[in-house]
């Protein structure tokens, strides 16, 4: 599939998603969703690629949101076809084992900070702006932030954010969880390449499987989630790399994790 509103680069293992519509500070209409998911799939099928990078084109903003001019016109069924393939973004995002760190460089408002949510970490620039603006238009969130934000940042949070639709700033969502740390706007790109980098140097299906069983066991209660790791800790021991971690450490030495394959 050629892409027109999203870039997709890869450098070794790392793979860096540009969501590039900076006119429109990045909005997500049903093309640049349907490049995402196709990309996302993409991903989830190439083994070579560890970490990937989610960012916004521009220095203003992330994703300012879900197109309001696309959607201004929808009927209810077509609303409802479009917040089925965002949610289908967020869930393929969210479903894949790669890890994915979105990399929040300005606005990330509406279905932007829904995609913020459905990554795995998040880092903010000083300049970030966060929030669920929807209700200022009419409508709610459509891509999963009324599920997503009161699971990462509780209740109270969520809430506030839905009704008001207040916009925080990088600060304020690093206080609430929104987001794992905010770094110099100059320097996030930097920052995340690192993270992915250290994450790069551990063991590929251990990393894997440590995102299979934190977003599937969090669906469950806390002992069949604990069953469930206990099963995906025995399945790292079909692995080759359970020896190699184990055994480097024993012999005062770094792993070296080679193939995903065995
Ligand atoms: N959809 C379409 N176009 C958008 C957009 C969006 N979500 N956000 C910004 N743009 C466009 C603007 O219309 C403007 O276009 P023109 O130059 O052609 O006028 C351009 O991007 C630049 O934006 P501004 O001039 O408004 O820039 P600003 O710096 O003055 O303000 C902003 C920035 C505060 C982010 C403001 O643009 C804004 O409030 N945007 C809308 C945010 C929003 O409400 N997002 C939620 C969308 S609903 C949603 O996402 C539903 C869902 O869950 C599925």
């Amino acid at each position: 599939m050629e892409y027109s509103n999203i870039l997709c680069e890869k450098d070794g293992p790392l793979a860096t998603v540009t969501i590039n519509r900076p006119k429109v500070l990045n909005a997500l209409n049903y093309e640049t969703l349907q490049e995402l998911k196709h990309c996302f799939e993409t991903i989830a099928g190439d083994r070579s690629t560890r970490v990937v990078i989610l960012t916004g084109a521009g220095e203003k903003s992330f994703v300012a949101g879900a197109d309001i001019s696309f959607m201004r016109e929808l009927n209810p069924l077509e609303a409802r076809t479009f917040a089925t393939l965002g949610q289908e973004v967020m869930n393929t995002i969210e479903g894949i084992d790669t890890p994915v760190i979105a990399a929040v460089n300005g606005f990330a408002l509406g279905g932007g900070c829904e995609l913020a949510l459905a990554c795995d970490i998040r880092i903010a620039s000083e300049n970030a702006r966060f929030g669920q603006p929807e209700v200022n238009l009419g409508v709610v969130p459509g891509f999963g932030g009324t599920q997503r934000l009161p699971r990462l940042v509780g209740k109270g949070h969520a809430c506030e954010l839905l009704f008001s639709g207040d916009i925080i700033d990088a600060a304020e969502a690093a206080r609430i969880g929104l987001v794992n740390r905010v770094v110099p706007q100059d320097q996030l790109l930097e920052s995340c390449r690192q993270l992915a980098g250290r994450i790069c140097l551990r063991g590929p299906v251990a990393v894997r499987l440590c995102k299979d069983a934190v977003n599937n066991g969090l669906e469950m209660d806390l002992a069949r989630a604990c069953r469930y790791e206990a099963d995906l800790f025995a399945m790292c021991f079909a692995s080759t790399q359970q020896q190699e971690g184990m055994s480097a450490f024993l012999e005062k030495r770094q792993p070296k994790f080679e193939s995903e394959k065995d």
